[in-house]
């Protein structure tokens, strides 16, 4: 088989929802893949940052093979220990907290609407406020929840009940606040927005503004969690705790988990019967989970995130003085934003043509968000080829 076959079994059997690139992926390890035909690639934005820890880290590749071979499913209607493990561990290293588990991040931003929306239902409170720019997934709620209407046009009618005010901007979040708001969603930074980062005086006035109001503030750490941002997690930038927060990506070190972590000063309102999920939590994805948190410490990789993080700023700096189609630099961690003057599609291109995966969200910038074990090495090898193309279409 050859990426020709692939393509061909793609156009028959595979329904056209994706424009996936002219190639085949078919191994991974650390920050490198390799197509169908050998050839080998330098994966700066692996796993759309799913694989956090790199592709097929050894630590999650080893709880995989333990827990498949000891129980890869179990009902919710069971104690599970492995569950029951991985609840613990997020809670320790956030805020306490009690957890439920799904299997993507659109369902995790589904529970969280689900919960505000019970949780208000009394007062007949429902509206949620979410911001421009926002990328909540994919189903018809968490779409509705996404501040961009390209997700949502022909998907109409659209549930009712969500607002959208500008990023960062307290003033226009203040005005959509109603007597019927329950919550405010948003992500500490906007990934497919553009890399937006949330100020920390933002942060911190909007919640007050949740306290005073008593609205929930929720906070989307799909992309930001998991030492993405040089934290475990995002908020922790910031001085404040949610009530609510929204996990996924790469929760699982590659396999898909998704989960909704609640403060414990929040009354639980998701009480048996009000929801579910057959797979959430089985016992393979949260083993694999487990040793993500394991990795994550035992590496000292939030150390290691705020000196890559800093390698690149700087690397970045002299990218932006040498050219100026790049319009504005914007990293925190290790996710960063290049946003040009122009379209940035042809970048990735030239990027890809020379075994370099990139990535081009809202037309013009490019995004890279490396996995967390990315070294000096291949960071440099990245640049070096980012330099060639820069010098080529600018
Ligand atoms: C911040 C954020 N929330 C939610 C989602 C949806 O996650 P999933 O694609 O796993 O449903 C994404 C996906 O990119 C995301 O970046």
């Amino acid at each position: 088989m050859n990426t020709q076959d692939v393509k061909e079994l793609y156009k028959n059997y595979v329904l056209g929802n994706y424009a996936p690139e002219n190639m085949c992926i078919v191994k991974g390890k650390g920050s490198r893949v390799w197509d169908i035909e050998g050839n080998e690639y330098l994966d700066f934005f692996p796993g759309w940052a799913v694989c956090g820890l790199g592709h097929c880290h050894p630590a999650v590749v080893s709880a995989l093979r333990y827990q498949a071979g000891r129980l890869i499913h179990l009902p919710n209607n069971y104690h599970n220990l492995t569950q029951a493990m991985l609840a613990k561990e997020i809670s320790e290293n956030s805020f306490p907290a009690k957890v439920f588990f799904c299997n993507s991040g659109a369902e995790a931003i589904e529970a969280a609407i689900k919960f505000a929306r019970r949780y208000g239902s009394e007062k007949k409170k429902f509206e949620i406020i979410t911001t421009m720019n926002s990328f909540h997934g994919r189903t018809l709620a968490a779409a509705t929840a996404t501040g961009q209407p390209k997700y949502q046009k022909g998907f109409e009618p659209l549930p009712a009940g969500f607002k959208y005010a500008k990023f960062n901007d307290l003033d226009s979040l203040k005005a959509l606040i109603s007597d019927q708001t329950i919550a405010i969603l948003f992500e500490p930074v906007q990934g497919e927005g553009g890399i937006n980062i949330a100020s920390k005086e933002y942060m911190q006035k909007v919640r007050k503004l949740c306290d005073e109001k008593g609205l929930l503030l929720i906070l989307d750490e799909v992309q930001t969690g998991m030492g993405r941002t040089g934290k475990m997690f995002a908020y922790q930038h910031y001085g404040i705790e949610p009530d609510l927060m929204t996990l996924a990506k790469s929760l699982g070190g590659g396999v898909p988990i998704g989960a909704l972590v609640v403060n414990n000063k929040i009354e639980n309102v998701l009480v048996p019967g009000t929801h579910a999920s057959t797979f959430g939590g089985n016992p393979l994805v949260t083993r694999a989970a487990l040793s993500v948190f394991k990795t994550i410490k035992k590496q000292k990789l939030l150390k290691h995130v705020e000196e890559m993080s800093a390698y690149i700023a700087e690397k970045l700096k002299g990218l932006k003085e040498q050219y100026a189609v790049i319009k504005e630099i914007r990293i925190c961690g290790l996710m960063v934003g290049i946003e040009l003057t122009c379209e940035g599609r042809p970048y990735v291109e030239r990027c890809i043509a020379k075994r370099l995966l990139i990535n081009c969200t809202q037309g013009s910038v490019l995004r890279i968000i490396p996995a967390m074990v990315v070294t000096k090495k291949e960071i440099d090898k990245a640049f070096a080829i980012l330099s060639e193309v820069f010098k080529e279409l600018s």
